[in-house]
């Protein structure tokens, strides 16, 4: 079944052949069918439809691309919350707190939070997300959390190397064995990437250099988490070995700058993590004049990021990150695309998969400029609405 949709205001379509960053056309419609963009124009010549959609002068863009979640979990840390809102600095071993949850939760319950996110994404336009593991940190509670996930994503991510756990306090070495062994044996066959928490207090350079090369050998793409807390060597690392994305970037040296222009890795940035942990932003200008690209994404996660919100991730890079809105909406788009190695989505162009946003607003600009408001009015995923029609 065909869809028009018709008297789009502001049509985001990311081509990349257009003269502006976000290949903006106004006055526009598109038609999808078959699951893909089959066409993009002017409203006035847009062919018939099966059925037809008016926008009513809204805004249109490509479904957003979350490209680093961890939405297999069991509990909150709310309180953990509270006292970093008196003062207290976010660590990497409050994820311990989730895995003892997580542990605890029946493959059931650990489902129904990742369907209850996935559903709160999808509400607010995320049409394409990654998930993670590491909240489990066996190797058949890492299993079963990508199992899980495998649910929802075909993007799933195994980050065994997430932390250390309780069990293995005394012995990290211990723990990497593990990982780059039987739980990577057990989490591979549900797995399209595999992570590692470079970071004081989680895995240093040479263990998460072990762990992305063990991933490697078993067909699985790295990606990596690295200087979020503070410099460390994780960004220079992503780089060195050409990683598709490196995540958080918070603290970063000119080396680390130019070392990403050189490798094409993206850098992910998760302002909900800058948000909720009081930490300084990432400094996307910087990153953006340097010619690095850039992805914006949640990482939502009880923890750190406990938001499932890509428009507030828009409003924090365009007020905190020094990014336009322009940037910022194609950093949660293409960007996320990038992030992830995808061609398919992040673009409203012939042939893409029909992942579509419709705003009850003008324009993206709206996105940055009315933080917190639910603009989202529709959202087609592989050319299906998803949403129950404005009634
Ligand atoms: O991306 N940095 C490591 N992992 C998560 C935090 C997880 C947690 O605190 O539970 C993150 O911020
Ligand atoms: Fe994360």
């Amino acid at each position: 079944m065909s869809t028009l949709i018709t008297n789009v205001g502001e049509l985001v379509t990311n081509d990349p052949d257009a003269a502006d960053l976000l290949g903006l056309r106004s006055d526009a419609a598109l038609v999808l069918d078959d699951g893909v963009v089959a066409w993009v124009g002017d409203a006035a010549d847009a062919p018939a439809a099966d059925q037809v959609v008016d926008a009513g002068g809204g805004a249109v863009l490509p479904g957003f691309v979350d490209s680093h979640s961890h939405l297999v979990f069991a509990g909150d840390r709310a309180e953990e919350f509270r006292a970093r809102m008196a003062g207290e600095r976010y660590a990497a071993g409050g994820i311990r707190t989730t895995v003892a949850a997580t542990r605890a939760a029946t493959d059931d319950a650990l489902a129904a939070n990742v369907e209850r996110l996935v559903a709160e994404m999808r509400r607010q336009g995320t049409t394409t997300v990654e998930i993670k593991s590491g909240y489990g940190l066996t190797a058949a509670d890492e299993a079963r959390s990508l199992e899980v996930a495998a649910r929802f994503t075909d993007e799933t991510t195994f980050l065994g190397a997430h932390v250390v756990p309780q069990e293995y306090a005394g012995d990290p070495a211990g723990y990497v064995e593990l990982v780059t062994g039987p739980m990577l044996a057990a989490a591979a066959p549900h797995a399209r990437w595999i992570d590692a928490f470079c970071e004081t207090g989680a895995f240093d350079a040479d263990q998460a250099r072990a762990v992305l090369a063990a991933g490697a050998a078993v067909g699985l793409r790295g990606r990596l988490h690295a200087n979020q807390l503070g410099p460390g060597p994780g960004v220079a690392l992503a780089a060195e070995l050409g990683l598709t994305a490196v995540d958080h970037c918070t603290y970063l040296t000119d080396a680390d700058v130019a070392a990403l222009r050189e490798s094409g890795t993206v850098a992910t940035l998760l302002p909900g993590v800058e948000f909720s942990t009081r930490q300084p932003y990432p400094d996307a200008r910087r990153l953006l004049d340097a010619g690095v690209r850039v992805a914006l994404a949640s990482d939502c996660n009880p923890g750190s990021s406990y938001t499932s919100s890509i428009p507030l991730c828009i409003a924090l890079a365009v007020r905190e990150m020094g990014m336009t809105p322009a940037e910022a909406v194609h950093a949660a788009t293409a960007g996320g695309a990038a992030a992830l190695g995808r061609a398919d989505v992040g673009a409203l162009v012939l042939g893409r998969r029909a992942d579509a946003v419709l705003l009850g607003a003008p324009s993206h600009l709206h996105l940055a400029y009315r933080p917190g408001v639910p603009l989202v009015r529709q959202v087609w995923v592989a050319g299906e609405a998803t949403q129950a029609p404005p009634g």
